[in-house]
């Protein structure tokens, strides 16, 4: 059977040819250890699962999520408290706010709901491979604007060519960053949303991992800045602040018409989140910031204790503030894959090739802090003792 052309344009999921060559080495009897995949491996808090298994039973929670267009309103106004309490910035329920089925969707549908066939969508590089994919499949062009460890890991807009300018009408932008840990600040808010103003560009600003940052690092949305409704929505997802990724719940924040751009999408697509997971999300907002501080504590050990090995073994960097990844330079001499190849035949060790993410991405992999503290030592010492 004959594929969409559009499907054939993007590269294979990342984590689809990991995930292969993981299951391919079990299979042959070795004891692999995954730091590739950003997927938190402690159970979602007990309240959480409680509120789900409560309101499973009501049968009024059975029928097509109520208020579907945008998700129960109850749900709406809890991430307006959230949002108001965690960042300072006011949203109006009504329509600021629309529950999504994780931050992924969203960014799926923003491109359907701003990007005509043939526009330029900027994104970074190295970036979140989803972005690209999504751009593809809504007929987009992506462009790739570098991001460098020189400046931060920011985007420079100036540097964009203008015949490329003219034609964008959206942009992608995620800090805290995947993959690179950066974080961005308020400055670099005012820079976007001008640039986004001046040349009637939407940005889309993914903000799953504001909640994952270390050592004095605020906690910021795009939103807090002046003017950003004007021109961004923000989306952001239970999925990593309260260990609920595979439940899929996440939300679209700020500029109402593409909030309502994103909700039209979503009426003749899905029918919104199961109202017992929204109830379970309004439990989670509400009541398990102690998840997210005792979260902090646990990736901060295990961020000291992977780069105490790297140090050992000459790899010493400063990495930025953000994310439970670290964006880890390659030894000299070495690039992304003969790195990753090398620290996978000598240890079983899994790391992401940093040109996964894009080619800028090259001279760096990207280890994920979401594995069992047993099993990060384990791959430490193994690391220590192939390569100290
Ligand atoms: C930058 C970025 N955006 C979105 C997502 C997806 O998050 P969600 O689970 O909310 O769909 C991820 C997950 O790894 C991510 O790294």
């Amino acid at each position: 059977m004959q594929i969409a052309e559009r499907l054939t344009k993007i590269p294979p999921y990342l984590f689809m040819e990991l995930r292969k060559k993981i299951a391919k080495a079990k299979a042959d009897g070795i004891d692999v250890i995954s730091l590739a995949i950003g997927d938190p491996v402690e159970p979602t808090p007990v309240g959480v699962i409680d509120e789900l298994c409560k309101t499973a039973y009501d049968p009024e929670n059975h029928r097509y999520p109520t208020d579907e267009e945008k998700g129960m309103l109850a749900f709406r106004e809890e991430v307006a408290r959230w949002y108001e309490q965690r960042y300072g910035v006011k949203l109006d329920p009504a329509n600021e706010v629309l529950g999504l089925i994780g931050s992924k969707e969203g960014c799926h549908h923003f491109i359907l709901a701003r990007v005509n066939p043939g526009e330029i969508v900027l994104m970074t590089d190295p970036g979140y491979p989803a972005y690209r994919a999504s751009i593809l499949m809504g007929g987009g062009e992506p462009y790739s604007m570098p991001i460098m460890p020189e400046n931060g890991y920011l985007p420079i807009f100036e540097d964009i060519p203008k015949d490329v300018v003219k034609k964008a009408t959206a942009m992608f932008l995620n800090y805290p960053n995947n993959p690179t840990g950066a974080c961005a600040n308020k400055d670099f808010f005012r820079k976007a949303v001008d640039f986004a103003k001046k040349n009637d560009i939407a940005i889309c600003y993914d903000n799953p991992y504001s909640e994952v940052v270390f050592e004095g690092q605020e906690r910021l949305s795009i939103l807090s800045v002046d003017g950003a409704k004007e021109v961004a929505v923000e989306l952001n997802s239970l999925s990593k602040p309260y260990n609920m990724t595979g439940w899929r719940i996440g939300m679209a924040l700020g500029n109402p018409d593409l909030v309502a751009g994103i909700s039209k999408v979503k009426e003749n697509t899905d029918s919104g989140i199961f109202n017992a997971v929204q109830f379970a999300g309004i439990h989670a907002l509400r009541s398990e910031t102690s998840n997210i501080e005792n979260m902090l504590k646990i990736y901060k050990a295990r961020r000291d204790l992977v780069l105490g090995t790297l140090k050992k073994i000459g790899i010493d960097f400063n990495p930025p503030k953000g994310t439970f990844y670290l964006w880890v330079p390659t030894p000299k001499g070495m690039n992304s894959i003969d790195f990753t190849g090398r620290l996978f035949e000598k240890t079983a060790v899994v790391v992401a090739a940093g040109t996964a993410y894009g080619k800028y991405g090259e001279g760096f992999i990207r280890i994920s802090l979401t594995v069992p503290d047993a099993r990060l030592k384990e791959a430490m010492a193994r690391i220590e003792r192939e390569f100290a």
